[in-house]
């Protein structure tokens, strides 16, 4: 399976960006200790790079749900496969999410998380895709680039698991 794949965002610019993300949250955070909720597989990327550029006391856990059969549609339906490893009441989390499209898996996870009575819940994902939205909202405290309605892949993002490990983000030309 090859595709014909154009560059969306850089590998330079995703770094830059990761950055300034960093230095926001680290702020925001206070000193304060927090545990980055990584969603596999797709957040694992920018999960990883984030984590490093965050010198400042966190904790690394992660979720596995999913919302995507095979291909590009969303089937609607939200399935847990993996649940957290380490409580998180009384604690202060930031979900770490690849991208946010209709907002279904993020709205399920956020109600699944808040059961457990977090400190702060506060969301981070790389990529928003905003004319996709269906469930009305969803607010994301840090987002990495907002981009138009086209299915991308790279560092992180599958089709059909492939091309997660692209170090940029590509958009798949038919
Ligand atoms: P949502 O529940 O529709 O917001 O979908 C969220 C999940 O669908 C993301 O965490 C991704 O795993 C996947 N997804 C949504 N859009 C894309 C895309 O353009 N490329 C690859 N995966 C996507
Ligand atoms: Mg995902």
């Amino acid at each position: 399976m090859q595709h014909n794949i154009d560059v969306l965002i850089s590998q330079a610019e995703i770094e830059k960006r990761i950055e300034e993300l960093a230095t926001e949250i680290k702020r925001d955070f206070n000193g304060e200790s927090f545990t980055l909720v990584g969603i596999l597989k797709g957040s694992v990327m920018f999960m990883v790079d984030l984590a490093k550029k965050l010198d400042c006391d966190i904790e690394l856990d992660f979720m596995d749900i999913s919302s995507y059969g095979a291909g590009k549609e969303s089937s609607g339906v939200i399935q847990f496969l993996k649940d957290l490893e380490q409580p998180i009441t009384g604690k202060n989390v930031l979900i770490v999410e690849d991208i946010v499209d209709t907002g279904r898996t993020l709205s399920h996870l956020i109600k699944h998380l808040k059961n457990q009575e977090p400190n702060i819940l506060k969301v981070c994902t790389l990529l928003d895709k905003p004319e996709r939205r269906v469930v009305e909202g969803i607010k994301i405290d840090y987002t990495g680039f907002v981009i138009p309605d086209k299915f991308v892949i790279g560092y992180g993002l599958d089709y059909d698991q492939k091309y997660r490990n692209l170090p940029y983000i590509g958009v798949v030309i038919d």
